[in-house]
């Protein structure tokens, strides 16, 4: 068995003088075991045959939309749902553009869009070309999409220049390629609950108590526990988007239906993440009618229970966040003992470019043996730092 036994691989092949270097790769990737579908633009076809791809394949090659040559005979809706991973390589500039801006003329974009598959995208083009502004602002793009680029390589390229501007070498890719299908399981067979996003606390019918959370860095802990072999149960208040696959999901809105889900849940499990942002206080008397607005003048409120300081089975690892404006990580290891936690992610919510809305944080993850430090990140790689620490609770 190698990374790549069974996985179902596309590979994206467009206009380029490297697409030859793309006939290699394909053999590559089938010899490791894959089920490979080639999908080529017209463009490319001037450089290779669609021949050399279906022979080392055993797939028809997909060059148009409606062609009918999958089951669903939508092929790259069939092609996109199956996949994977996809691989654009070579990328021209062209390519590259449809893609950052979803222009689904061609089977690649429409593929790519249809698909939940991670993409990794190898550009091929002159060295002028791919340092102007308008490739280098659609790869920044391509970046924000999460999607993974690959080279360019330097090298000496067909105008004659020594730039950078090569195609990534297919076995350099193959090595990228099985990097992505080696990560770690590490929660395999682990049970985790994550929460995420703001509670509402209801004032009226009409009005409300929340705060900023936007249940981003929630999403992406999900994801990186889902995709780390973990079973993961999301139990989320209002966020500013909802588009995770493959958790039970169970939305709440307020800190006490948060706490009800989360213990009859609790010991079904051996983790919790609470990166929710939860009110302190709710709203003392329940207001079935519009207040009006003359009787507005103060709100008696309650203290909500603190749900991770009330989880008190020994055998659960706890992970709490502390959001601070001052005082970080006194606060936070107050945090650590009050809540009786394994692990506090601290966060400064002051600094620009991380915390509330963000797609970046910076955090440090506060602990009984000490503090880590880390850089500003994207907060899908902070869920995996902070998994990685977490692992180390786990029996
Ligand atoms: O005390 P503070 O709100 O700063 O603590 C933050 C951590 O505690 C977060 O992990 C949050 O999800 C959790 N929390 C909780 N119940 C509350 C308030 C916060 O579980 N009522």
């Amino acid at each position: 068995m190698t990374y790549l036994s069974n996985k179902n691989i596309v590979l994206c092949v467009t206009g380029s003088i490297a697409a030859y270097k793309s006939v290699y790769l394909a053999s590559l990737i089938v010899k490791e075991g894959a089920n490979l579908r080639v999908i080529m633009t017209e463009s490319a076809k001037e450089f290779v045959g669609e021949s050399s791809f279906s022979g080392i394949t055993h797939n028809e090659v997909i060059t148009g939309y409606y062609e009918g040559k999958t089951e669903l005979s939508i092929d790259h809706v069939s092609i996109a749902k199956e996949a994977d991973l996809i691989v654009v390589a070579p990328a021209t500039a062209n390519s590259i553009a449809k893609i950052a801006l979803g222009i689904s003329s061609e089977p690649i974009v429409g593929t790519i869009l249809a698909s939940k598959a991670p993409v990794i995208v190898a550009p091929a083009m002159d060295g002028d070309m791919f340092n102007s502004k308008q490739v280098q602002s659609n790869i920044k793009i391509l970046h924000d999409l999460d999607m993974i680029i690959s080279g360019p390589e330097k090298g000496r390229l067909a105008s004659g220049i020594n730039e950078y501007g090569r195609m990534t070498e297919p076995d350099k890719l193959l090595e990228e390629i099985n990097k992505i299908f080696s990560k770690k399981k590490d929660f395999e067979n682990i049970r985790a609950i994550v929460t995420a996003g703001a509670t509402i606390e209801s004032i009226d019918p009409v009005r409300f108590i929340s705060n900023w959370s936007s249940g981003k860095m929630g999403i992406a802990i999900a994801e990186a526990l889902r995709d780390r072999g973990a079973k993961v149960t999301f139990v989320h208040g209002r966020m500013d988007e909802n588009s995770i696959n493959g958790v039970k999901k169970i939305p709440v809105l307020s800190a006490i239906e948060m706490k009800d889900q989360i213990l009859k849940e609790i010991d079904n499990n051996d983790l919790i993440i609470m990166s929710a942002a939860v009110a302190d206080y709710r709203v003392k008397q329940k207001f079935e009618q519009k207040i009006k607005k003359e009787k507005l003048s103060s709100i008696d409120l309650e203290k909500n229970p603190d749900i991770l300081a009330e989880i008190d089975n020994k055998k659960i690892v706890k992970v709490g966040f502390a959001a601070e404006s001052e005082n970080l990580i006194e606060n936070a290891k107050k945090k650590l003992s009050s809540k009786d936690c394994n692990l506090i992610v601290a966060n400064d919510i002051t600094l620009e470019g991380s915390g509330f809305g963000s797609d970046n944080n910076k955090a440090t993850l506060v602990h009984k043996e000490g503090c880590d430090d880390l850089p500003l990140m994207k907060k899908s790689e902070l869920a995996h730092k902070i998994l990685d620490r977490t692992i180390e609770y786990i029996d």
